[in-house]
Parts: structure tokens; sequence; C-alpha cells
């Protein structure tokens, strides 16, 4: 089974996995005030680049619903706030700027239509993404042989999208294929994103998956039981740097050294063409609590200095191939030979 991140549940809510809750507990979240979206994407009740692309593209439907205001004004300000809940995924801008550009176009005069627009408008994003998960799967699924062992970093599965995911969603495909494969999961320290959310979701499933401290990483590539790492992306500038979650950059860096494959999936709403390269990429920074007592558990010195990016910057010299819903491009490290 293939779980649902976010729903529209009717014309003034939608239905979110509390993914905080995750393994544990399996959580939904009915939200119909748009501060509470904002919140969850703050909190990471919802995360993953497309998934809250699509939670603020509802959102934007979520106010006008709650509120009865339709006016410019009013719109304008929701789309800044929802703009405002989290820096580096540039699905966030995209989907919410989308959302303008399609109310501006359709100019609804009146509070019925206002809503048939913004929910169209919402609910075609989100069905775009999960078209394009299937597509990254499929194109992605031609580089897996039977028998191979796939290692990924934190949550772009289902969780993290409208539809099956984007790394994972290779996986599945492949699964679905009857390739036989094995996942390591990197734990993702300090949110525990591959721990909590990818083992689970991947478990659901029936795929085999190990979870691995991220440090287990490199020992394995050097014993050769990785044969391709495959991640996602939260933003991908022209030159073909990216962003994703802290600790990519040091498996791309590991991968290259043991010249193991290294691909970058994504849909074409993570591909940020305006900046040049990821030095213009906003990382977020979290604070330090989810480092020192992530969970409730006391793990560092009271009053420690802390710093703690969400997300890492790894250059496209380190890509293979970026796995996107129109098919394979090749990254930096394409030319080069891989040993497997
Ligand atoms: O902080 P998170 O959990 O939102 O970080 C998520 C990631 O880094 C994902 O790899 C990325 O958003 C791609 S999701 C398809």
């Amino acid at each position: 089974m293939i779980v649902k991140a976010i729903e529209k549940l009717n014309d003034k809510s939608i239905r979110l996995i509390d993914q905080t809750r995750l393994p544990n507990e399996l959580v939904y979240l009915n939200l119909d005030d748009y501060h509470d979206i904002i919140t969850a994407i703050k909190k990471l009740q919802v995360r993953g680049a497309p998934a809250i692309g699509i939670a603020a593209a509802c959102g934007m439907a979520v106010a006008v619903a709650q509120s009865g205001d339709y006016s410019a004004q009013y719109i304008k300000t929701v789309a800044e706030e929802l703009k405002a809940s989290r820096p580096t995924a540039v699905n966030l801008f995209w989907a919410v700027d989308r959302m303008l550009t399609h109310w501006r176009i359709e100019n609804p005069d009146n509070l019925e239509k206002t809503l048939a627009c913004l929910w169209n408008e919402a609910l075609a994003i989100h069905e775009e993404d999960k078209q394009m998960c299937r597509s990254i799967g499929q194109h992605g699924a031609d580089l897996i042989k039977e028998g191979q062992s796939v290692l990924t970093h934190c949550n772009a599965g289902a969780l993290a999208t409208g539809g099956i995911g984007t790394a994972l969603g290779v996986l599945y495909v492949c699964h679905e294929q009857g390739k036989k494969l094995h996942v390591y999961a990197d734990e993702t320290r300090p949110l525990l994103q591959g721990a909590r959310l990818t083992t689970w979701e991947l478990m659901q499933s029936g795929i085999d998956v190990t979870l691995i401290c991220d440090n287990t990483a490199g020992m394995l590539m050097a014993q050769g039981k990785i044969n391709h790492v495959i991640v996602g992306a939260d933003r991908i500038a022209a030159n073909g740097d990216f962003a994703n979650k802290i600790g990519t950059y040091s498996v791309a860096v590991l991968a290259a050294e043991h010249s193991i494959p290294f691909y970058v999936a994504a849909p074409a709403s993570t591909f940020d063409l305006q900046i040049a390269s990821g030095d213009e990429i906003v990382i977020e920074e979290r604070l330090g609590s989810e480092v020192t007592e992530g969970f409730g558990i006391r793990t560092a010195p009271d009053g420690v200095k802390v710093y703690s990016p969400a997300f890492d910057i790894t250059p496209g010299r380190l890509v293979t191939y970026y796995i996107s819903d129109t098919g394979l491009q090749p990254g930096g490290r394409s030319s080069r030979p891989t040993s497997r």
C-alpha cells in the first residue's frame, strides 16, 4: 500500500498525515484554517519539497473558504504568508506563484468562482505531481538491475509528494516490475526522516529495506554493498547544483570516491533555472533543540552551541544523472566510468 500524504477533504479543508507522529502512530490532521497549514509546514507535519508545494497551493483555497474574503489584497497576503513558511524547497514558491498566476488570469469576481478557480489549480498541481512521480519512477527503474542495492537519504517517497515519490518512486516501480532490490536507508539525523518515514513506507509496500546510521554508508560502499545512490532534491540550480537534506553532500562525495552512480530524482517543479548555482539557494536553519533533545531525550549538555542547517548543497559535478519526469539528464559525473 502506498500512502497518501495529502488529500482534499471538501471545499473547506484538507487532510494530511502528521509525519511527526510516524512511525509510531498513523494520525491524520484535518485542517480548515490556512494558519494551521503554515504551522504544519513549519513543524514538518507535512514535509518534502513537492508535498509542501501542494499543501501551500491547497492552503490558498482553504484561506478563501475559511474567511469568505476573495479580495486581491487578502489572497496576496495569504500567498506571502504561505511562502514564508520554509525557505529552501522551490516547489513551495513555484506552487504559490502558479496559484496566483492562474487566479490573475481567471480573474474570478465572486466567492464561488474564486474557490473553484483556486481548488481547480491546487488539484491540478497535485495531479500533475502524481503523474510526474510515476514518470520519474519509470525512467529511473531502467537504471536498476535485478538484485541490486540502492542507498537513499532522507525521505523522497510518497510521504514527500503527491504520488509515489521521486527517489522512492524509482524503487516502487522496480518493485512493481518484479525486480528484487535491496534498499539501505540512512537514518538522516537529526529528524530521522529516513528511520521514521522511508523505512516505514517501504515496509508498508513490502520492499526489502535496512536502516543504517548515517555514518555507516561509507563502510558499506567500501565493501561493495551499494550499487546506486538515489536521493530527492529541494531545489536544483541551472548549473546542476542542488539542495537536499543535510548529509546528501557527504553521501555524494562518498559515492564519487567509490565510483558508485549517484542520481537525483526530481520533478520539473524542483528545477529553479532562475538561479545560476547552489550559492544562491537559501538554506533553512533549524532549532538547536532538534539536535540536543530530539524526540524528548537530551543528548548534549544544556547550553551547548548548535549549528543545524536543514539542507546542504551538492555540486552538479557529483551527479551521474538527474531523473526527472521527462527522462534522464546527465550530470557532471555521467561521462566518467563507474565500477558497478
Ligand atoms: O526537511 P524535509 O523533511 O522537508 O526535507 C526533505 C528532503 O530533503 C527531501 O529529500 C526533498 O524534499 C525531496 S522530496 C521528494
